[in-house]
């Protein structure tokens, strides 16, 4: 196979979420990388392309890791993901790519990079557990780590703990309810006025995940769906009733969690490129449905039940005291 290896392009995007997707069979996998990539948290990342099929067969992209060594901010790298198209293992890519996105790191003065990875192929790059160098990465696994020196680098005289930016806790769909519930409960204790709470929380779900084309809420009055506050593109202002999604919530009275809008009978689409949703009934004081949460993305299976679970407590919010 005829190979080029190069820094990773904008158009990749697509052909590198289609190989995440096609080895490791997690779109979550493939969702982080654009949410690094969205937030700017991608340092530098380069791709292996097959000269025949132009398509992406491997990749690596390294995001920032901050540590304080020894009394001064230092600001690594942490490689993930690192992978190698399912089709194509055994044929040294792997090596090549680590072997490419060390020098790039070299390149961008990165003074240490981390990994979490076989200790016996990433020690031909010059990696050693990163105990070996006094540094641990956050989560349960930090001391799994591999370190690799770069240039400028400082040993910490005591065990010190690097912070990844955007941390795989983001994969966490749960987790990342937590931290929305606490910032919003803040947030919203500043006034009861609903519509003030409805746009702050539009604004704070959209703006938390990267993977939302359209998040705003309905609101029902008089028999009928129409726009509230909402955060995206502008969307039907009414919805035609007893059909699509949202009314469907509505008249169930549950939540709906649908990954794939193509195959839900008499979904409206808004915005044509959507293709998954969730949308969750707000309910008021009185346990009547006041208004639907509506939520949409570009890619497909974006939210699960942590989802819905999550917006059903953010949701309860908007009307307590
Ligand atoms: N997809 C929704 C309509 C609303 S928008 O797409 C913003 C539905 O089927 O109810």
């Amino acid at each position: 196979m005829e190979i080029t290896i190069r820094s990773e392009k904008p158009e990749d995007a697509a052909s590198i979420r289609e190989m995440i997707k096609r080895t490791l069979n997690r779109p979550d996998e493939a969702r982080l990388v654009d949410t690094l990539r969205n937030s700017g948290n991608i340092t530098c990342s380069c791709v292996i392309i097959n000269n025949s099929t132009k398509a992406v067969v491997a990749y690596a992209a390294v995001s920032p890791l901050n540590a304080n060594i020894n009394g001064s901010d230092a600001t690594g790298g942490r490689i993930t993901p690192l992978l190698v198209d399912s089709t194509c293992q055994g044929q040294g890519l792997g090596s090549k790519l680590i072997a490419t996105i060390t020098e790039m790191c070299d390149q961008a003065n990165l003074p240490f990079i981390m990994v979490m990875g076989n200790p016996n192929l990433y020690s031909k790059f010059d990696f050693a557990p990163a105990a070996t160098y006094n540094l641990k990465a956050t989560g349960d696994m930090g001391d799994s780590f591999l370190l690799r020196k770069g240039p400028g680098f400082q040993q910490p005289t005591e065990t010190t703990t690097a912070y990844c930016t955007s941390d795989f806790e983001l994969l966490d769909h749960s987790r990342q309810y937590d931290m929305l519930i606490k910032q919003f409960d803040a947030l919203r204790d500043t006034t009861k006025n609903i519509v003030s709470r409805m746009s702050t929380l539009a604004a704070l779900l959209h703006n938390s995940m990267a993977y939302n084309s359209w998040t705003g809420f309905y609101l029902y009055q008089d028999d009928e769906l129409i726009v509230g506050p909402f955060q995206g593109p502008v969307a039907c202002l009414k919805l035609k009733k007893d059909t699509g999604v949202c009314w469907h919530a509505l008249n169930s009275g549950e939540s709906t969690v649908v990954g794939n809008v193509h195959d839900f009978p008499g979904h409206i689409a808004c915005d044509a490129s959507s293709c998954s949703e969730v949308v969750v009934p707000c309910y008021d004081k009185d346990g009547r449905i006041y208004a639907v949460l509506d939520i949409d993305s570009y890619e497909y299976n974006a939210y699960n039940q942590d989802d819905a679970a999550g917006l059903e407590k953010l949701v309860k919010l908007l009307v307590e005291d």
